[in-house]
């Protein structure tokens, strides 16, 4: 099939690499002429494991193109993709101009049907808005359809090849029939493409992720009791994951959700629900709870210096928001570091891919290193911010020696407590024993 994606942010780009990957000639279309000359001449401007290798595959077998224009982008395409950014507007509510003015544009261009997909995350209604503008515009027939997606940064190709799920929001038959012959290839295993109105398909997504953001609050209030009243979140954690009703997934503490959806989409569904007089109690209470876990080992580190950090040195690893991304977005570690900067504390930071992006945002008002090991020196204890594979069998001699201190704060329960024990370590993690 023909298909254009309009924006090559991390979903569009995913979304148009793994569509090309099928057969179909995917032609991707951005105003950043700047990032589509660095696409056209093999460049992936994100870190995300396995596109690239899709992506030089598809580019030269000629099936994945990149182009400023427009007009040239939709005239082929039998469905148009768009995957704009819906940042929270200063109420808090999502911002729709990008995706209103991409369909204005498209309806001045389109000369015959085409299917127009909304991949982005908006709110409930936003399918009518954009099909009103359509109406509006050109005479021409053309769907509008709700069609999010559920991909995890870190594994957005796996997530897109095998969905769990392919949610489709349409009343119309005609871009039903279309879309099942685009997803067919995807759900070969059997998972669903599940059919639906527009309105509930655009509240599936918001809902999905304000659940999963609840599951992960949820544990993280268990893991602060846990240390309260001296049980381990971990046996906790596989005593209720075990019940198949919760399940495994989603239930690990930490020191909060970041990323750029779960926290824009949490605060966009409270708000919706406001806009209808409806309190969604649950969202206000895991907003306010994922702020506070987010400086939960400030907290810590308060409490064990006695609320002196002044000229205290810490080596930070982890700043990305989770491991296998260099998104900083909402990442806990730069609340940690606005909070330890302004107790008078200095740090050194180490992470394998989201250095850059932290640099871009606050400069020297931390130090950097590109060796974990190296960014140990001198420092009264490490924390740990992300669960990158590299910090979890670190050479603890080798720290031993850099260290001025033995002592963590692990905001991720890398480390198995009767080996921190062995070690002599002082270790302090989430919802679990200390160790000192
Ligand atoms: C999420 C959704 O999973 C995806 O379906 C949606 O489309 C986009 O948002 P992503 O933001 O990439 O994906 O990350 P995800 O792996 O879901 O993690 C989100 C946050 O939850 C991270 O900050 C992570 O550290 C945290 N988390 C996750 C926990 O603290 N504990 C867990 O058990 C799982």
């Amino acid at each position: 099939m023909k298909i254009a994606v309009i924006g090559t942010g991390y979903v569009g780009l995913v979304t148009g690499t793994c569509l090309a990957e099928t057969g179909n000639d995917v032609i991707c279309v951005d105003v950043n002429e700047a990032k589509v000359l660095k696409m056209q001449n093999g460049e992936v401007p994100i870190y995300e494991p396995g596109l690239d290798v899709l992506f030089h595959r598809n580019i030269a077998q000629g099936r994945l193109v990149f182009t400023t224009d427009l007009a040239a982008g939709i005239k082929e395409a039998q469905i148009i993709f768009m995957a704009l950014p819906t940042p929270p507007g200063g109420d808090g509510a999502a911002d729709l101009s990008y995706i209103l003015g991409a369909a204005k544009d498209i309806s001045k261009l389109v000369t015959e049907y085409k299917v127009v997909i909304n991949k982005s995350t908006v709110p409930v209604g936003t399918a009518d808005k954009v099909q009103a503008v359509f109406k509006e515009n050109t005479s021409v027939e053309i769907d509008v359809v709700s069609n999010p997606e559920f991909l995890r940064e870190g594994v957005a190709v796996d997530d897109f090849m095998k969905p769990d799920r392919v949610v489709i929001g349409t009343s119309s038959e005609k871009a039903k029939k279309l879309l099942l012959e685009l997803y067919g290839p995807y759900v070969r295993q059997g998972n669903p493409i599940l059919f639906m109105d527009e309105r509930s398909s655009e509240l599936t997504k918001y809902a999905a992720n304000s659940f999963l953001a609840t599951k992960i609050t949820f544990m993280n209030e268990v893991a602060n009791l846990c240390e309260i009243v001296g049980a381990d979140v971990d046996a906790v954690r596989k005593g209720i994951g075990s019940d198949a009703r919760i399940g495994k997934r989603f239930l690990f503490p930490g020191i909060g959700y970041g990323g750029s959806c779960f926290p824009k989409d949490v605060q966009a569904l409270a708000k919706a629900a406001d806009e209808h007089n409806y309190d969604f109690q649950i969202l206000r209470a895991v907003m306010n709870v994922n702020e506070r876990q987010k400086i939960v080992l400030v907290d810590k580190l308060l409490k064990y210096y006695k609320n002196d950090l002044k000229g205290k040195h810490f080596a930070l690893w982890g700043l990305a928001f989770k491991p296998e991304t260099d998104d900083i977005r909402e990442a806990p570690a730069l609340y940690i570091i606005q909070e330890l900067v302004k107790h008078g504390a200095t740090v050194t930071a180490f992470d394998p891919e989201g250095i850059d992006n932290v640099k871009a945002l606050i400069g020297d008002k931390i130090q950097y290193s590109s060796n974990q090991y190296e960014a140990l020196e001198g420092a009264d204890a490490l924390l740990i911010a992300t669960e990158w594979s590299v910090f979890r069998n670190p050479d603890f001699e080798r720290m031993e020696q850099t260290l001025t201190n033995k002592v963590i704060f692990d905001g991720r329960n890398l480390y198995d407590l009767e080996k921190m024990i062995d070690l002599g370590y002082y270790y302090n993690s989430v919802g679990r024993k200390l160790i000192n």
